[in-house]
C-alpha cells in the first residue's frame, strides 16, 4: 500500500450474505439504505458484483437516479448493454464465427459473410422490454441476472412513480427464476417511504435492510498507514473512533482527515477535526452554499444543526426572532423542502438531517447571519 487513497476495505462476506438472502426468497427485493457517502456505490460496485460473479450470477448496475424522467428507461439502458456484451463477440474473429458463411470462393480467397443473425427487435413499451430484456439477459449468459438499482428512490420521483414501481414489481416477480434484485438509497426516508407506502406498489414487497457503515478495520488500515509514515508514532483508536462518528462515518471525509494528520504529522484528532471545520476552503464552499439562501432557511438551519426539532413550539418561537412574528407550520416545511431540493438536508417526517456533518460545525459556531 502506498497512499492513504490506496487503502480500501473489502466485504465479500457481507455480499455473500445478500446473496444469500436473495437466493432464499426469490421474487423479494432487498434495499439496502444509509445516509450518503457511507459507501453504497462502493459496495455494489466492489464488492457485490464480483461476488455475483462467483456465485454464478450477471451482475447488471443502473442508476436510476441518472435518468430520473424515465427511470424504467435507465434501467433497460443497462440491461441492454449487458446483453451487448453477452451477445455481440468482441473481436474480428468472433464476429465471423458467429456468421454463416454464405460463399465461399472458387480458389478459397474470397469468403463472404451472410447477415448477421437477427432476433426480433425488442418491444418499445419499457415495461415489456423490461421483461424481455431480462428474459433475454438470463438467456444469454445461461445464469440468473443480479440487478442492482442504485439511488433508487428516484423510481419514486418520476411523473409516473407508481406505475413505474408497479411494472418493476410484476417483472421481478414473474421473472423471479431468472432475476434478483437490490436496490439501494442514497436519502433513507425516501426509499423508506417508497417500499413502505401502505397500499402503494412496493408495500411488502423489498426486504428493508440497514446498509452497514465502515468500522474499525478502516480505521486500522488509515492508522497503521500512519504509522508507516511517520515512525514511532500512532493514532489512538478510540480517538479514530469518535472522530468517524463525528463525520457520520463517511470514509473518504475520515481519509481527509487521517491525510491531514499525516501532513502535519500530529496525532491529535480531535485538534485536527475541529480545524478541518474552520478549514478556509471548507468555509469557502458552505458560504457558496449558505449565501443565496434567504435569513429565514439559515436559521432554520443552525436549529436543525442545534438539533431542534424543526416543527416544534420552540423552534418556532426561535425563528420568530428572524421573522418578528411566529412563522406559520406551512412555512416551515416550505423552507425544509427548499433545504431539501437544494441538498443541504435529507430527511422526512419531522427527522431531518444535514447532510455534512462538518457543516454542521460551522452552522453551530457561526450561526445563521449571512456570510460575508
Ligand atoms: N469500502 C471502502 N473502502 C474505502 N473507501 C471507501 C469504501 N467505501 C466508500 N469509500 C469512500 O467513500 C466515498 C463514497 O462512497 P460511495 O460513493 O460508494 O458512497 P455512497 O453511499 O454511494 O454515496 P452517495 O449517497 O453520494 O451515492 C468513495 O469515493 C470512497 O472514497
Ligand atoms: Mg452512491
Amino acid at each position: 500500500m502506498k497512499t492513504f487513497d490506496d487503502i480500501e476495505v473489502r466485504r465479500p462476506e457481507l455480499a455473500r450474505s445478500y446473496l444469500e438472502l436473495l437466493k432464499a426468497q426469490p421474487g423479494r427485493p432487498i434495499a439496502l439504505f444509509a445516509p450518503r457517502r457511507v459507501g453504497k456505490t462502493y459496495f455494489l460496485d466492489l464488492d457485490l458484483a464480483p461476488a455475483a460473479r462467483a456465485a454464478g450470477f450477471t451482475p447488471v448496475y443502473a442508476d436510476v437516479w441518472l435518468h430520473r424522467a424515465a427511470p424504467l428507461g435507465a434501467i433497460n439502458h443497462a440491461l441492454e448493454e449487458a446483453l451487448d456484451d453477452a451477445t455481440v463477440p468482441s473481436s474480428a474473429v468472433g464476429k465471423a464465427a458467429k456468421t454463416p458463411v454464405k460463399k465461399v470462393g472458387a480458389v478459397g480467397a474470397g469468403i463472404e459473410f451472410g447477415e448477421e443473425p437477427k432476433r426480433r427487435a425488442l418491444p418499445n413499451e419499457p415495461a415489456l422490454r423490461l421483461d424481455t430484456l431480462v428474459a433475454r439477459l438470463a438467456a444469454a449468459g445461461r445464469r440468473p441476472v443480479l440487478l442492482m438499482l442504485d439511488e433508487a428512490q428516484a423510481l419514486a420521483e418520476s411523473a409516473d412513480g407508481a406505475g413505474v414501481m408497479a411494472s418493476l414489481r410484476a417483472v421481478l416477480q414473474k421473472r423471479k427464476r431468472e432475476v434478483l434484485a437490490v436496490f439501494t438509497g442514497s436519502s433513507p426516508d425516501a426509499l423508506a417511504a417508497m417500499m413502505a407506502a401502505s397500499g402503494g406498489p412496493m408495500y411488502q414487497f423489498a426486504q428493508l435492510l440497514d446498509f452497514p457503515v465502515l468500522g474499525d478495520d478502516y480505521l486500522n488500515l488509515l492508522a497503521q498507514h500512519y504509522s508507516r509514515v511517520h515512525k514511532g508514532k500512532r493514532l489512538d483508536l478510540a480517538a479514530l473512533q469518535a472522530a468517524f462518528a463525528h463525520l457520520g462515518y463517511k470514509p473518504a471525509l475520515m481519509k481527509d482527515l487521517v491525510k491531514e494528520l499525516s501532513a502535519e504529522g500530529s496525532t491529535d484528532v480531535e485538534a485536527t477535526l475541529r480545524r478541518m471545520a474552520r478549514d478556509t476552503n471548507n468555509v469557502r464552499g458552505w458560504q457558496a452554499l449558505l449565501a443565496p439562501l434567504s435569513l429565514f432557511d439559515r436559521h432554520l438551519l443552525v436549529l436543525l444543526a442545534q438539533r431542534k426539532p424543526p416543527i416544534g413550539q420552540n423552534t418556532l418561537k426561535e425563528l420568530a426572532r428572524t421573522e418578528g412574528k411566529v412563522p406559520t407550520v406551512a412555512k416551515v416545511r416550505a423552507a425544509l423542502e427548499r433545504l431539501k431540493r437544494a441538498g443541504i438536508l435529507s430527511g422526512a417526517g419531522g427527522d431531518y438531517l444535514i447532510e455534512d456533518p462538518l457543516l454542521v460545525d460551522y452552522l453551530l459556531a457561526n450561526g445563521a447571519d449571512r456570510p460575508p
